[in-house]
């Protein structure tokens, strides 16, 4: 039964009059103590796997999703989970990796007919190149797993070929696909013997980059009856190309005859990454609760925590942070700018209703029997009460649960990632040192500074991590030569030695320009702490600040949780 008393209706309804509202309303929020975090925090270390080491909790996911939460959030600039690292490994899928004893062997002619080609370009798409390069790359690259060969094809010249393959580490924790596509140089010998004498760096074989819709991919093995996860939703598949472009409602009557719900207003707005999750996910799950398409604004602002100007920036899109096409593809989504022209086109004519409610204490399940076209939810701007995720509490915490496993990292964010990880052959260790704020701040963690000092940390690694191994230090700390006494012992990497990978002449940084209309994307502080994250994530070992460098806890004096 609907509460007529906390709805209203209204048929005149003018998109151009929200815009102002909504200024008028974020105009009006003065001051936010309350962000997300502690709770998300505590919350999403609850969803992780005890082996992962961000978070030594064993509660699953489902606890997390369906928490009880009032709690307000704290600011904090760690990165938040997202849902590709909750996807559980299916090792049937993992266990069908093509092994070299899969390729067929290389056939050298005996006799003598390839003389008069020796100076003719290589054949990239001879069985037997095809051949030579699948199993030079599954010799060459000891610590990955191939899943797929796409066929190779020409490379820069008439010396090489370009090919692309699909792998996971096969220490792999977190269950994804990556695509790499490199350069061969090939050299050939009177009898028609091939040999490879280089293979070009990460994704260094453009031309075999996109596989054209609809060609077999070259080789792969699979057991019988059984077809490699293709469907996007499933895994992520980190490298291939991206299409996020915006959906489009391809008719009059199919946009009439579907049902949105829009979120308008409200404080969430500049708040950490971790608030403007935890609140789009509530307007996620009550769109699908509803069975509606949620209208959804795709510009965010970042906080001034994670900017460099250290001022909240407007003008970031969800798809610098998120994957939009997983989105897009996994749920009912439209972008609001494409969304009020539709609806100024098409309203007139067909006299769309709109259903407004401006209570958060009216709930999704209030709203079940509403027919109406549109549903848009008002917030005021009195906070805590404006903010989204408050309509999720309660009574609906029961029944909405939010939709975390359609939210991934941006892939074009976790190509960097498989760039890092790449160059280090996936085969490094990993430690995450926090200092930063906490580490000054003696009263919540007295120990924290002394236990992430180099000289503590070269004692505790000692018999953690083997001398001589490459260790990606994943940290806050600015200063890196902070670290070099590390380096007697270990070969340190850090974030900032893979500056290329989102410079000026990066694919990154190429395709994000290109998103934003041409105008380049900074990689800011939140993008970078996702990459850190990730990267210390892929680690073989992996050595995290609390629990393993210092007994310290996490979010202060005696907030340690019992961990299993
Ligand atoms: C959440 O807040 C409401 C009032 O805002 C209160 O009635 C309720 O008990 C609180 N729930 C929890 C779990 O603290
Ligand atoms: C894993 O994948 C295989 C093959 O795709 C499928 O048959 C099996 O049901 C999956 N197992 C789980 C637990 O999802
Ligand atoms: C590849 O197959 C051979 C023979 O079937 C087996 O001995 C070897 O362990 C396999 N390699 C891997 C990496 O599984
Ligand atoms: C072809 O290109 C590779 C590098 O891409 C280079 O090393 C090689 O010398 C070139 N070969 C010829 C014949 O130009
Ligand atoms: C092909 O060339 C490689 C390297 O140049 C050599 O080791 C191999 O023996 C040759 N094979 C034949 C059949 O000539
Ligand atoms: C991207 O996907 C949309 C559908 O979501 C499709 O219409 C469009 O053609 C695709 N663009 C490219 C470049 O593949
Ligand atoms: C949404 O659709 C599902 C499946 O069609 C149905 O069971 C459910 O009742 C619908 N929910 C609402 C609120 O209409």
């Amino acid at each position: 039964m609907l509460n007529r008393s906390l709805l209203s209706r209204s048929g005149s309804f003018r998109p151009e009059k929200l815009g102002q509202e909504a200024l008028a309303l974020i105009g009006n929020l003065c001051f936010t103590i309350f962000v997300l975090v502690v709770l998300i925090f505590t919350l999403i270390a609850a969803t992780y796997q005890p082996e992962d080491p961000l978070f030594h909790q064993s509660t699953k996911i489902t606890n997390f999703l369906t928490s009880t939460s009032n709690a307000t959030f704290n600011s904090d600039d760690t990165v938040v989970k997202t849902g590709e690292d909750f996807v559980a490994s299916n090792q049937t899928v993992f266990d069908t990796f093509i092994n070299i004893t899969d390729v067929p062997a290389v056939t050298v002619e005996e006799l003598p007919i390839c003389q008069g080609d020796v100076d003719k370009p290589i054949d990239c798409t001879d069985r037997d190149v095809f051949n030579l390069l699948m199993k030079t790359a599954i010799e060459h690259f000891k610590d990955i797993h191939f899943y797929r060969f796409g066929k190779p094809v020409r490379g820069s010249n008439g010396s090489t070929c370009d090919m692309a393959w699909r792998f996971r580490p096969n220490k792999g924790k977190i269950a994804a696909f990556y695509k790499d596509y490199r350069r061969f140089l090939i050299s050939k010998s009177g009898n028609c013997n091939y040999t490879v004498l280089g293979i070009g760096d990460y994704h260094s074989g453009m031309n075999a980059r996109k596989r054209k819709k609809n060609q077999k991919p070259g080789f792969e093995k699979l057991p019988k009856g059984q077809k490699l996860a293709e469907d996007p939703a499933a895994l992520p598949l980190v490298g291939e190309v991206v299409n996020d472009t915006l959906p489009v409602v391809e008719s009059e009557s199919s946009f009439s005859h579907g049902k949105y719900l829009i979120y308008s207003g409200g404080g969430d707005r500049c708040k950490s990454m971790n608030h403007y999750l935890w609140s789009f996910l509530c307007a996620l799950g009550e769109a699908q609760y509803l069975n509606r398409t949620l209208v959804m604004d795709l510009t965010i602002c970042l906080n001034s925590m994670h900017t460099s100007s250290h001022q909240d920036e407007e003008g970031k899109d969800f798809r610098f942070y998120f994957d939009f096409e997983h989105l897009k593809e996994s749920a009912s989504v439209l972008d609001q700018g494409q969304f009020w022209s539709d609806w100024e086109k098409w309203q007139i004519k067909d006299r769309l209703p709109l259903f407004l409610v401006d209570d958060f204490k009216v709930t999704p399940m209030n709203l079940a029997q509403v027919r109406d076209t549109l549903i848009m939810r008002k917030f005021g701007s009195v906070e805590p009460d404006n903010y989204w995720y408050r309509v999720c509490e309660g009574e609906t915490e029961s029944v909405i649960q939010r939709p975390w496993h359609l939210i991934w990292k941006s892939r074009r964010l976790l190509d960097i990632v498989s760039g890092i990880a790449s160059r280090l052959n996936w085969d490094f260790d990993s430690v995450h040192v926090v200092r930063g704020e906490k580490a000054k701040n003696k009263e919540l963690w007295p120990n924290l500074g002394t236990d992430t000092s180099p000289e503590a940390l070269v004692s505790s690694l000692q018999d953690k991590i083997e001398a001589g191994r490459n260790v990606y230090i994943a940290t806050n700390e600015p200063d890196t030569s902070f670290f070099n006494p590390l380096k007697d012992k270990y070969s340190t990497h850090f974030l900032d030695e893979y500056k290329d990978l989102w410079d000026e002449n990066s694919e990154w940084y190429a395709e994000t320009t290109k998103l934003n209309n041409g105008v380049p994307v900074e990689c800011d502080g939140y993008m970078r702490a996702s990459v850190d994250t990730e990267v210390f994530l892929r680690g073989k070992k992996q050595i995290e600040t609390f629990n393993d460098l210092t007994s310290d806890c996490k979010d202060g004096i005696n907030t340690c949780r019992a961990s299993t």
